[in-house]
């Protein structure tokens, strides 16, 4: 598995130059079109092709950008943090969009600070990518997107519950699949990039939802402590280098 994943990531790079080449190309085709004379024959109907080559080449290209991303092994930054913090920065990023497109957000913060060991960078990229879930979700008024978090024995977690418009069962198993997408300009990198860092921390998602009703999304993780132990049995586990034994 790990090796098809080195494949594919190098089938990436490989698409990468005759990608950019094929952007260039259109780029040029469409200023030559676009400095032909008004009264040229289909001049209208040239020039909207070639924008429209641009426009999917560079889709391409940002599709390839994020399956690099997810592809890559990153190296995890872990810090002592607050889950309640790392959550509500990522809410204050979100803010001014969700006000635009008429949602409101209610939180519910646990009343202590909730201590993780974690890299806060990934889990704000997993946070980001539920909430897009959830604002793009949305199908009618009134647009409530509830977000609490919280801590079960000794687990801190984080809840967010949308009202959208659900799952349908025959896309519950599949959600997770890598490019699975229901979107018209969807990837379907967002929940399996959000499962790999959730793995990463030592933690568990938890999805239910309802056709027509909303989907809530449950991320709990291991409080500092934990962490901190689950990190160092790692270590302890991992063969010495070859030299060394
Ligand atoms: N909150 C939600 N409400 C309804 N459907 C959801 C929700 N979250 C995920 N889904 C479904 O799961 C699919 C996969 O989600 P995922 O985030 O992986 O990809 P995406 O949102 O389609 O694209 P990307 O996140 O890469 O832009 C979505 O296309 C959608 O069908
Ligand atoms: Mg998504």
């Amino acid at each position: 598995m790990a090796d098809l994943g080195a494949v594919a990531s190098g089938l990436a790079h490989e698409i990468r130059n005759p990608l950019n080449s094929l952007y260039i190309n259109s780029q040029i085709l469409e200023e030559m079109l676009a400095a032909l004379p008004e009264a040229m024959d289909r001049k209208e109907e040239l020039l909207s092709l070639a924008r429209a080559n641009m426009k999917v080449t560079q889709r391409l290209n940002d599709i390839l950008s994020e399956f690099l991303r997810f592809a890559r092994p990153t190296a995890m930054e872990f810090v002592v943090t607050d889950l309640n913090r790392v959550v509500s920065d990522t809410l204050r990023f979100l803010e001014v969009d969700f006000a635009r497109r008429g949602i409101e957000l209610e939180s519910v913060f646990h009343p202590d600070p909730l201590p993780l060991f974690a890299d806060e960078k990934q889990l704000r990229q997993v946070l980001l990518n539920i909430l897009l879930n959830a604002e793009e979700a949305m199908d009618k008024e009134p647009k409530v997107i509830k977000v609490t978090t919280g801590s079960e024995r000794d687990q801190p977690f984080v809840r967010i519950a949308d009202n959208g418009k659900g799952i349908p069962r025959q896309d519950r198993k599949q959600i997770f699949r890598l490019f699975f997408s229901t979107k018209k300009s969807g990837t379907g990198l967002g929940l399996p990039i959000v499962r790999k860092i959730v793995r990463e921390h030592g933690g568990k998602i938890g999805i239910r939802s309802r056709e027509g009703r909303g989907t809530t999304v449950t991320i709990s993780l291991p409080s500092e402590e934990r962490s901190k132990e689950r990190l160092s049995e790692q270590a302890a586990e991992r063969p010495l280098p070859e030299k060394v034994r």
